[in-house]
């Protein structure tokens, strides 16, 4: 069993004060559902962009495509950030993706493990998922949720697909602070600089052999790029939803 000492609480003043400084207002809470529904609340009520909410503990943690982000308490980083983004509508699909982009680049160069995005926005570190993104959207508002697993032991990850810990692959810290510190410093400054080609750039997904997986069969192929629209060309056409799988190369 995991106490304080192997997974100590996050130190809300010292982080709030550290982020305040690049616009983030930072709210830790012991326990909650799921911190994007708290904050598309928030966002509903008028909040402005820069709320950052972290729950030690969530009890109903939502993922992509209807699945759930379990996590036991304080073993990893579950937060949503309150965005309100000066982009016409059409390029907010961009968001979530910059923002895996943002967390593969923080855990790169802040934890020495070799992270990369998988389209949408998964990160992997040797293949396997630590962390995942959830958007949603409501009135102005975009709420970034992340999922990020820090001391995860493998026993406790999802056994339904391969998933991972900046613990399990020897990352250089497992501090919460310090790594969450390091993926917001990192959502801004790749927010700020809205860059497609750079995702393009660090998408370990385009040039892989794939299978999109739809509501109505699934589709393989080679991923050829992401068009403008933020969607997977896979052999030249379009996809902008569905599950990813990336398939071992022929060759
Ligand atoms: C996915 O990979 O399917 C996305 C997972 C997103 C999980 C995070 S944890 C913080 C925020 N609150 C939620 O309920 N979900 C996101």
């Amino acid at each position: 069993m995991y106490g304080d000492l192997d997974r100590p609480p996050l130190r809300p003043l010292a982080l709030a004060r550290a982020l305040a400084p690049d616009g983030w207002r930072l709210e830790v809470l012991p326990e909650t559902g799921s911190t994007n529904a708290v904050v598309l609340e928030r966002a509903a009520r008028g909040e402005a962009a820069g709320l950052v909410v972290v729950a030690e503990s969530q009890t109903a943690g939502r993922g992509r495509l209807d699945r759930t982000w379990v996590s036991p308490p304080r073993a990893g980083l579950t937060f949503s950030v309150l965005l309100r983004p000066d982009l016409p509508p059409a390029r907010w699909g961009w968001v979530p993706l910059w923002g895996g982009l943002a967390v593969a680049r923080a855990l790169r160069e802040r934890t020495g493990v070799d992270a990369v995005v998988k389209w949408p926005n998964d990160v992997l570190v040797g293949g396997r998922k630590v962390c995942g993104l959830l958007a949603s959207a409501s009135d102005g508002a975009l709420v970034l949720g992340i999922g990020l697993n820090v001391t995860t032991r493998a026993d406790e990850l999802p056994q339904d697909r391969p998933a991972t810990s900046l613990l399990l692959e020897g990352a250089t810290t497992t501090d919460r602070d310090t790594v969450l510190r390091a993926v917001l410093r990192s959502l801004g400054a790749t927010l700020a600089a809205a860059d497609a080609d750079a995702y393009r750039a660090g998408c370990s997904t385009v040039g892989q052999r794939v299978r999109v997986e739809l509501p109505d069969g699934a589709v393989e192929g080679t991923a050829t790029g992401v068009d403008d629209d933020g969607r997977l060309l896979v052999e030249g056409v379009p996809y902008g939803a569905g599950d990813v799988v990336h398939l071992r190369s022929a060759s």
